[in-house]
């Protein structure tokens, strides 16, 4: 089997974080080819596009594809179309990758971080699976056009039961693996979209008695993970709430700086990359945190290539550079070592 990587920077802090998790990549030795292209803004800037033909062929044939992250002021301003996001809308649609696995952990080192009370977080260890390639991010018609004289905004959210079931299957699959708990989130109260999906959920469960199955509507769901998270093992939502949910779980751990995750296709090919954003408002300074998407690292050797023993040395040389008290900005404390980029990475890597 080739072991191709192909590494797409992106912008902001995206090539300071991705180039340290390159490093430990390669300090693996597990014979990775590596490639680089141009995602988002750079490609905008270089091209004129942000997903351009040369990095799609590139895509096509990795194996795998670890990104940094895209996007910045920079190019709020252009049309919908060259916007650093629909590159990174693009890759997803492009490569399948409907399956978008985000893990909210919180690392005991780190508690103080989190805004929530200690008691209410501690041990926290969520995985919200996402649907990445339907729902109203992709669906048609959209648009904003005059109509009666007035400006009208529309988009449209749908979903086959074949989508459904297919991110159901990986979410009760990941839930049998972990906890044995899932929780399907939906809006049936109100959007038929939605009471299709808790309908094909409720349709699976049988095929995994093992795996008890729970639905909860959105809003009660967003309420729940500051009040209970703890109730959580798994989570398996649309699109759209998936977005919205992620970014709060992972704002329970305090550092988002800390999560990685992971999209994929059928067979495991995947896009690997930090939670967070850009960081434009830091980048440059060699001062981000390379650990979630040195994390994402250990999640591509975990999914795509299977090499769980190499992505568990990973994550415990994370754990033990947070152990020897290094953090960035962005996760210190009072009593820690304050340390940029690269010496967080040099960290890793010593620890592996
Ligand atoms: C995410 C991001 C993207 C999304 C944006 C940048 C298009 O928020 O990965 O969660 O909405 O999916
Ligand atoms: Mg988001």
């Amino acid at each position: 089997m080739t072991k191709k990587i192909l590494v797409l920077p992106g912008d902001g802090i995206g090539p300071e974080i991705t180039e340290e998790a390159v490093r430990v990549l390669k300090a693996l030795e597990l014979g990775f080819e590596m490639e680089t292209a141009l995602l988002g803004g750079a490609a905008v800037d270089a091209t004129g596009d942000p997903y351009p033909a040369a990095t799609q062929e590139l895509a096509k044939e990795a194996d795998a594809v670890l990104l940094g992250a895209v996007g910045g002021p920079k190019w709020d301003v252009l049309p919908r179309e060259q916007r650093p996001e629909k590159g990174l809308l693009g890759i997803r649609k492009h490569l399948n990758l409907f399956a978008n696995l985000r893990p909210a952990i919180l690392y005991p080192e780190l508690a103080d971080a989190s805004t929530l009370k200690p008691e209410v977080v501690s041990g926290l260890d969520i995985l919200i699976v996402r649907e990445l390639t339907g729902d109203i991010y992709f669906g048609q018609p959209r648009g904003i056009e005059i109509r009666d004289g007035e400006r009208f905004g529309f988009n449209t959210m749908r979903y086959t039961e074949t989508e459904i079931r297919r991110i159901g299957r990986v979410a009760f699959e990941a839930a049998r693996k972990r906890g044995k708990k899932l929780c399907s989130v939906d809006k049936m109260n109100v959007l038929e979209t939605t009471q299709l999906w808790r309908d094909v959920m409720t349709e699976l469960a049988p095929e995994y008695p093992d795996v008890e199955l729970t639905h909860m509507l959105a809003d009660n769901a967003a309420m729940q993970l500051v009040r209970a998270p703890r109730q959580f093992d798994v989570l398996v939502t649309g699109n759209m709430f998936g977005d919205i949910l992620s970014d709060e779980a992972s704002m329970l751990t305090g550092s988002i700086g800390m999560l990685p995750s992971a999209s994929l296709d059928e067979n495991n090919k995947g896009l690997y990359e930090p939670s967070h954003g850009s960081a434009p408002d830091i980048a440059g300074q060699g001062i981000a945190n390379p650990l979630a998407t040195i994390l994402s690292a250990a999640m591509l050797l975990r999914y795509t290539f299977n090499l769980e023993e190499a992505a568990r040395r990973v994550e415990e040389a994370v754990k033990k550079v947070l152990a020897q008290g290094l953090r960035t900005a962005d996760i210190f404390a009072a009593g820690t070592q304050k340390v940029g980029t690269k010496e967080m990475g040099d960290a890793v890597l010593a620890a592996l």
